[in-house]
């Protein structure tokens, strides 16, 4: 087990390991006294580990509320928020009470703002059952619901009270979800090299999942404490991601949003190869690492759909967009490039 202590405008520890979900009444007890629990999932996570979780809080006094709903992004709503909300005011919740987001990134989001919201904030602890929530969307307080005109336009930074990340979750977890997750995880090997990188170069291992949930956590911890309310630095996390939006966009949103950081990775170390800033060599270290772990899928994207929706980003200012390039595995870097250079490069 890695408990990992976060400092930042609230200071809090993630704990990874397996078989935690049944103890989860313990880990929260030690950080506050008995009180209610609006336990937020979606129908699929509930089906499997609503009541381990429920039991698990009762036993150590807690009072347990839940709401379920339907599982997936397009539950992530200005009307999912709502319901939410009355059913915590029907349930007489105050300050004192808590929230704990049991599911992935879309529950960990919306269960985030709804707390953030609530009698101006109320405590929530995030307990991510999704390998992208457990190694990044859990960690570092961002919380948002999507609008029609777009994914996350409405959020706030508010960090949990406590993550556990039970990874004996993951064993239930489709592949493609799994895929999903390594995603985001490859990005920290790209940015952090090191000892992350060594452990999923040639593909990770069932046994060294914890092991690598950690390094994620450690290396978003050193990001969020530098800059909390990204300011600036904190946009770093974001390699890869200014292609991943536009191939998010384009599909509609059913291609995940850690597929979409892959083809995205891929496509960084193409344009930062063209642009002389990552060496030949490097170059095929990043394509390894990509295709050793099942994530060297293509982008189904025509170059200017692709060029046509980046003109949007809110990172372009005139005829430039800053991104973050690859320098070398374990060195990314701010660039600003021409959107008609960067046409060029795209496939
Ligand atoms: P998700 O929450 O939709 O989960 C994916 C699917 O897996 C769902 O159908 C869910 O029901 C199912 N599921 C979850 N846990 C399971 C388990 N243990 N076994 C079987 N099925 C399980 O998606 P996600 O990929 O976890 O998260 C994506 C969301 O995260 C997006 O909304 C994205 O915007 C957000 N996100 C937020 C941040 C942040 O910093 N806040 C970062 C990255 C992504
Ligand atoms: N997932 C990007 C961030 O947390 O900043």
């Amino acid at each position: 087990m890695q408990r990992i202590k976060v400092k930042a405008s609230t200071n809090y520890e993630v704990v990874i390991g397996k078989d935690l979900l049944n103890k989860i009444g313990v880990e929260i007890r030690k950080i506050a006294e008995p009180c209610k629990v609006g336990i937020i999932t979606d129908n699929k996570v509930a089906g499997k580990y609503l009541e381990t979780v429920k039991n698990s809080l009762e036993k150590e006094g807690f009072t347990t509320y839940n709401f379920v709903f339907k599982n997936g992004e397009k539950s992530k709503t200005v009307e999912t928020f709502i319901k939410i909300q009355n059913f915590l005011a029907e349930n007489e919740f105050s300050r004192k009470d808590i929230l704990l987001a049991l599911g992935g990134g879309v529950v960990g989001d919306l269960t985030g703002f709804c707390a953030s919201t609530y009698m101006r904030g109320i405590r929530y602890v995030q307990a991510p059952t999704t390998l992208l929530a457990g190694i990044d969307s859990s960690v570092g307080g961002k919380t948002a619901i999507d609008l029609k005109a777009g994914k996350n336009l409405v959020g706030t930074f508010y960090q949990p009270i406590k993550v556990v990340f039970d990874i004996k979750t993951l064993d239930s977890l489709p592949e493609k979800e799994y895929l999903n997750g390594l995603g985001e995880g490859v990005k920290y090997a790209i940015m952090d090299g090191g000892e992350i990188y060594e452990l999923v170069k040639d593909g990770l291992s069932h046994a060294n999942l914890e092991k690598f949930c950690a390094l994620c956590v450690k290396s978003k911890k050193a990001v969020v404490e530098k800059d909390e309310k990204e300011g600036g630095y904190r946009k770093i996390l974001n390699l890869g991601h200014t292609f991943a939006h536009a191939i998010e966009k384009l599909s509609d949103y059913t291609i995940p949003h850690g597929r979409c950081v892959a083809m995205g990775l891929k496509i960084i170390a193409d344009v930062s190869l063209k642009q002389g800033w990552l060496s030949t060599a490097e170059s095929i270290l990043v394509e390894k690492l990509l295709k050793n772990n099942g994530l060297m899928t293509p982008s189904p994207f025509e170059k200017k759909d692709m060029i046509e929706v980046m003109r949007r980003d809110k990172k372009v200012s005139g005829d430039k967009i800053t991104i973050v390039s690859i320098a070398k595995i374990g060195k990314c870097e701010f660039k600003e490039i021409k959107l008609d250079q960067l046409k060029k490069y795209l496939r």
